[in-house]
């Protein structure tokens, strides 16, 4: 089984199995990682994003037009963001790691 790494935003490094085929997303809320997806994966919201390391992120397949402009209102944009519900775990991403952002701007509190 493959596994990914979800580095919190206090810094704190959470291995989790990550079954191919699943999103980031999917496979952040399977272990309680606390990653909002406000849209189910649906790319209407940005709350979703996650921040690739960089020795990972010219692994994962390119960003659709429409993640694009999403992830355009993403809160703390950077150069190796994408929206954790559009990378689906392959073989190849075996120990991928993510970060999560320190804030979404999904104001809900
Ligand atoms: S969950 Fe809404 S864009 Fe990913």
């Amino acid at each position: 089984m493959p596994n990914m790494t979800f580095i919190t935003p206090s810094g704190d490094r959470v291995e989790v199995d990550a079954p191919i085929g699943l999103s980031v997303l999917e496979i952040a809320h399977r272990n309680k990682v606390e990653l909002e997806g406000a849209c189910e994966g649906s790319l209407a919201c940005s709350t979703c994003h996650v921040i690739i390391e960089p020795e990972w992120y010219d692994l994962l397949s390119g960003a659709t037009e429409d993640e694009e402009d999403m992830l355009d209102l993403a809160f703390g944009l950077t150069q190796t963001s994408r929206l954790g519900c559009q990378i689906i775990m392959t073989e190849e991403l075996n120990g991928l790691v993510v970060r999560l952002p320190a804030a979404t701007r999904n104001m809900m509190l």
